[in-house]
C-alpha cells in the first residue's frame, strides 16, 4: 500500500495480523447483532410478573450492544477491512430462541447467559490476538469485555433468585 503507516498494525509489516484481527472483529459484529436481535424478541415476548424485571433489563442492554456492534464496524473499518453485509450472516443462537411457554423466563435468562458467555469467550481471544500486535483493538474490546461480564453477572443473580423461587422446577 502506497504512503502505508511504517509502523503498528496499519503497516505493510503486519497485514497477516492485520487481516485475521478484521475475521475475528467481523465474527463479534455478528455476534452483537445477533444479541441485539434475539435481546428485542425476549424484552417483549415474556409473560408473567417475574419477567417484568428481566424484560426491562435486556431492554436497556440492546442499545448497549447496537453501540458494541457499532464500534466493531467502526474498527474494521479503520483497520481497512469492509463491515460485512447481511448475506454473510449465520445465525447461531439457538439457544435464544422463543420458548414454547412465554412464562419460560428461566429459559430466557440461561439463553442469555449462555450468549454472553460465547461473547466473553470470543473477546477474550481477540484481546490475547490484539494485545501482541494491536493495542488500539485491545483496549477497545476491553472495554466491552467488561460490559459483557456485567451483563452475564447480572443474568447470572437472576437465575439464582429464580432457582431459589422454585421457579424453574
Ligand atoms: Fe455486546
Ligand atoms: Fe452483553
Amino acid at each position: 500500500m502506497a504512503n502505508a503507516a511504517s509502523q503498528g498494525i496499519l503497516s505493510d509489516d503486519l497485514k497477516s495480523e492485520r487481516d485475521q484481527l478484521v475475521e475475528m472483529l467481523k465474527k463479534a459484529y455478528f455476534m452483537e447483532l445477533e444479541t441485539v436481535m434475539s435481546y428485542i424478541a425476549n424484552s417483549v415476548n415474556p409473560d408473567g410478573l417475574l419477567a417484568r424485571e428481566i424484560a426491562e433489563s435486556l431492554e436497556q442492554d440492546i442499545q448497549e450492544e447496537l453501540g458494541h456492534a457499532q464500534q466493531f464496524a467502526t474498527r474494521i473499518k479503520e483497520l481497512y477491512g469492509v463491515v460485512p453485509g447481511s448475506e454473510e450472516f449465520t445465525a447461531e443462537q439457538s439457544f435464544l430462541q422463543p420458548p414454547d411457554d412465554q412464562l419460560d423466563i428461566i429459559h430466557v435468562v440461561k439463553g442469555v447467559i449462555e450468549a454472553e458467555t460465547g461473547a466473553i469467550e470470543h473477546y477474550n481471544g481477540v484481546i490475547e490476538f490484539a494485545g501482541e500486535h494491536d493495542p488500539v483493538t485491545e483496549d477497545m474490546v476491553i472495554a466491552i469485555l467488561r460490559d459483557e461480564e456485567g451483563h452475564r453477572r447480572l443474568f447470572e443473580g437472576f437465575l439464582r433468585e429464580l432457582d431459589k423461587s422454585g421457579a424453574g422446577s
